[in-house]
């Protein structure tokens, strides 16, 4: 049942705050050094497993994240990016388990599998809030989790396929994000749902898991075998997986976004620009500026004071000429 919704202006601008606020951050995969907060209030220890760095939204995710949790706003913050590793994951979890953190944020790599370290974070009296994506697990073992509504993505982009198809005959190839993560399986069933009763027949899905270089082999494998004449239609889970089938479209000879129909989710800088461009024709936004509201439920969370079990934040959805009027006043 979703607790609250919340507006992307309002979200762009408290993280535009944020931005301005704050300074200094993490690179992925090190941890920040210890120190004293600037208003000499003490600080409380996050740790913080993000997925990795697959995408140009991840980097955005990890940046806003990053700046939330500063010093100044009165965090210690211990950064862990783990690759898209799910086992190094779960590891770097029980690691800010045995440093006795105050708190651990997670950006969960893939849904299944976090029963046991959950539970291990839950007896050690540590408060988990998942960030991003879902897990399978109880959800008596977090506090509370913040994010998007993935499947409703899907839904925008299967609505906007069958619009422009109707009921025409139409061959469409799947670039689905990282296998068993939550975005892939949500944006697949929201999009299926909203593409049943049109002429949208899915020939060929494989994961790209996430990156362009995934989106772009793969797009190429489904080139050699039907031809840019044997595909109408693609659905990428994410802008960077189409950037990288962008790429191999042209490299074959073909027009993306005229010959081939690209959907994408995300909305990030240079997905953005290719919509603009008319490589892409429709992207639905996955806001990855998370950051602040994250901050501001785990000092709730920390303090003892009651927080909803989910945030939903809202997105948007883009047409090229929409993508064209708002593309200079994006932030990320
Ligand atoms: O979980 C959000 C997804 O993860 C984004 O859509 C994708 O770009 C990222 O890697």
């Amino acid at each position: 049942m979703r607790k609250s919704f919340l507006s992307t202006i309002a979200m762009a601008g408290a993280t535009a705050l944020a931005l301005a606020a704050c300074s200094g951050s993490t690179e992925p995969g090190t941890t920040n050094d210890p120190g004293t907060g600037g208003n000499g209030d003490e600080l409380i220890t996050v740790g913080f497993a993000q997925t990795g760095s697959e995408s140009g939204w991840r980097a955005a995710n990890t940046q806003s994240m990053q700046t939330a949790f500063s010093e100044d706003n009165g965090f210690k913050l211990v950064f862990n990016a783990a690759d898209n590793d799910p086992a190094a994951q779960i590891a770097a979890v029980r690691s800010f388990i045995n440093q006795g953190v105050d708190a651990i944020v997670i950006a969960p790599i893939v849904s299944d599998g976090w029963d046991d370290v959950l539970q291990e974070a839950k007896d050690a009296g540590i408060p988990v809030i998942l960030e991003d994506r879902t897990v399978s697990a109880s959800d008596d073992l977090f506090a509370t989790w913040v994010g998007l509504d993935f499947e409703r993505e899907g839904v925008y982009a299967g609505e906007w396929a069958a619009e422009y198809f109707g009921d025409t005959p139409t061959r469409m190839v799947v670039l689905e994000g990282t296998t068993g993560s939550a975005p892939a399986n949500d944006r697949a069933k929201g999009f299926n749902d909203a593409i049943a009763g049109s002429g949208i027949v899915t020939i060929d899905s494989q994961t790209g898991d996430f990156t362009r270089d995934g989106g772009k082999s793969v797009m190429e494998g489904y080139i050699a075998k039907y031809g840019i004449d044997g595909i109408d239609l693609l659905y990428a889970h994410n802008d960077d997986m189409g950037l990288g089938a962008i790429e191999a479209i042209e490299a074959a000879g073909g027009k993306p976004g005229e010959d081939i129909i690209i959907i994408t989710i995300d909305a990030v800088r240079d997905g953005m620009q290719a919509l603009v461009d008319g490589k892409i024709n429709y992207i639905v936004e996955c806001n990855p500026l998370l950051g602040e509201l994250v901050a501001g439920i785990v000092k709730d969370v920390v303090a003892g004071n009651p927080v909803d079990k989910e945030y939903f934040v809202e997105d948007q959805k883009f047409t090229q000429d929409e993508a064209a009027a708002v593309i200079d006043s994006r932030l990320y």
